[in-house]
């Protein structure tokens, strides 16, 4: 077997995985979250340790100790662990949704200019790794003193089962220290930030095996000593591996409480302008590009325990499904909490538009499906208007449970969408990380072969879409319009 470690934000998920991609256990702790301040977003990564270590003690009980041939992981990106000289963590660490940072990202904004996105290729967002450095060095600048190195969530729990400290490619791209296409930190960026390039950690491919089982953390977790450890990758990376999103004309749908579109890109001049996240896959010299909707399932969420309490998302849905594309009428931006991709706008709310006195809840459900739908073909179409040429898109999370939204997503993104027969998430791609470097298959490639498998596909019908076409045009006037009210 091999372990697949994700370390998400609520909870550290442990799959263990045979040769034929099965998950024949797993095992899962939550953490704590720390939000002393508005914004703020804070864990303990003691606790990600013990948590880690308890899962995996727990796999480990039922499958034996030498069971286990390698492991691997995927993490929450963006998370600043901030480590003192003897490796210890010198605060809690800052987490990818802490909005702290604003004042920092304008910062870097001003110091840098385009240069910025042309090394880093991606925005400053106070999700950020770098944003939360200079918030330190700013705000608390007697812990910054004794900073020696900056960690990533992940990264951290590896060294301290392996005693090894490294960063790798794919959580690298997202501290915005790194140069995304040379794959080294960028000078240039910390020079003109004023942060000292040793704070960055020395880096490793994904794939790497960075070490074995330190002995105390072997007794701790049930693994034997020479279990190999290979880096892993950021938690969208390794979804898209976990997809079999590796190979170009591939794309992920992913709706959740926010919603993903990604990806898969291995061209080094592929340039986004900033306008999608371009980060380091977690197969070697291959990247993603990736769009962010806030709000998806969160604005489905929102509709329902405000205005449709007693219902159940299945019986929403079934209503809505019921209604002609468009919802007569009746328009819906997700911009409740704001909105990433395509405006990076913190300050934009959502609208309904066109409310008629023959709409009901029906018609609001079923808006509100499309609106998070339509945001998310925002960033598709940022992506084919790059010129990438996109096949098939591969449908996961609470979007691909019902059959009618899985039929809505091929429609309105004009594509074909597939959902797989077993969905494991990033936990899926940490595990065939370890399984391509514990040898089972000579590449991501062929191991996405035998763990990935599609079970349905559905095309787009002509009609509906071009339906849809109609609305979506009108649901990009929406943000301009709107933007003057919330500013
Ligand atoms: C990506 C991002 C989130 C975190 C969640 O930019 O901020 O998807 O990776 O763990």
């Amino acid at each position: 077997h091999v372990l697949g470690i994700d370390l998400g934000t609520s909870a550290v998920k442990v799959v263990a995985v045979n040769k034929a991609g099965e998950v024949v256990q797993q095992a899962s702790r939550p953490f704590d979250l720390y939000q002393e301040k508005s914004g703020y977003s804070e864990q303990n990564p003691e606790q990600w340790v013990e948590q880690t270590i308890a899962a995996i003690h727990e796999i480990q009980g039922v499958l034996g100790k030498d069971s286990i041939e390698g492991l691997s992981f995927s993490g929450q990106m963006h998370g600043l662990v901030l480590l003192d000289a003897n490796n210890e963590p010198l605060r809690h660490a800052i987490l990818w949704n802490d909005t702290r940072t604003t004042e920092e990202c304008r910062q870097i904004e001003r110091a840098l200019g385009d240069r910025l996105i042309e090394i880093a290729k991606n925005k400053a967002l106070e999700g950020f790794t770098l944003p939360k450095l200079l918030w330190v060095k700013n705000h608390e600048p007697h812990l910054y003193e004794k900073a020696v190195r900056f960690v990533l969530p992940k990264d951290y729990v590896r060294y301290r089962l392996t005693g090894q400290l490294q960063c790798e490619y794919s959580d690298a791209a997202g501290t915005l220290l790194l140069n995304v296409r040379d794959k080294s930190w960028s000078k240039e960026i910390a020079d003109a930030v004023e942060v000292s390039l040793s704070l960055c950690p020395p880096l490793v491919e994904s794939g790497d095996c960075v070490g074995n089982i330190l002995p105390e953390m072997a007794e701790l977790t049930g693994l034997a000593t020479e279990t190999k450890v290979f880096a892993g990758g950021a938690d969208n990376a390794c979804g898209a591996l976990g997809a079999g999103i590796i190979e170009n004309g591939k794309s992920m749908c992913s709706i959740g409480t926010s919603g993903v579109l990604l990806s898969y890109h291995n061209e080094e001049k592929r340039d986004f302008k900033g306008l999608l996240h371009d980060f380091n896959h977690a197969e070697k010299d291959s990247w993603y590009s990736m769009g962010v909707t806030l709000a998806a399932g969160d604005s489905l969420s929102w509709f329902k325990n405000q205005f449709a309490e007693n219902y159940s998302f299945d019986e929403l849905l079934l209503d809505a499904s019921q209604l002609d594309a468009g919802a007569n009428g009746l328009l819906f931006t997700p911009y409740i909490m704001g909105e990433r991709t395509p405006y990076a706008d913190a300050n934009i709310r959502g609208s309904f538009i066109g409310i008629s006195s023959t709409h009901g809840r029906a018609h609001f459900a079923r808006a509100v499906v499309e609106g998070i739908t339509y945001s998310l073909k925002d960033s598709l179409t940022l992506m084919m208007d790059n010129g990438m040429e996109i096949n098939e898109i591969v449908s996961i999370g609470g979007g691909a449970k019902s059959e009618w939204w899985l039929q809505l997503q091929a429609d309105i993104f004009q594509k074909r969408v597939v959902r797989l027969k077993s969905e494991q998430g990033p936990a899926l791609g940490a595990a065939m990380l370890a399984a391509v470097g514990a040898g089972w298959f000579s590449s991501l490639q062929e191991c996405a072969k035998a763990f990935v498998a599609i079970e349905k596909a559905y095309e787009p019908n002509e009609e509906v879409a071009a339906v849809h076409e109609k609305v979506y045009e009108l649901y990009r006037m929406i943000y301009d319009s709107t933007q003057k009210i919330n500013d």
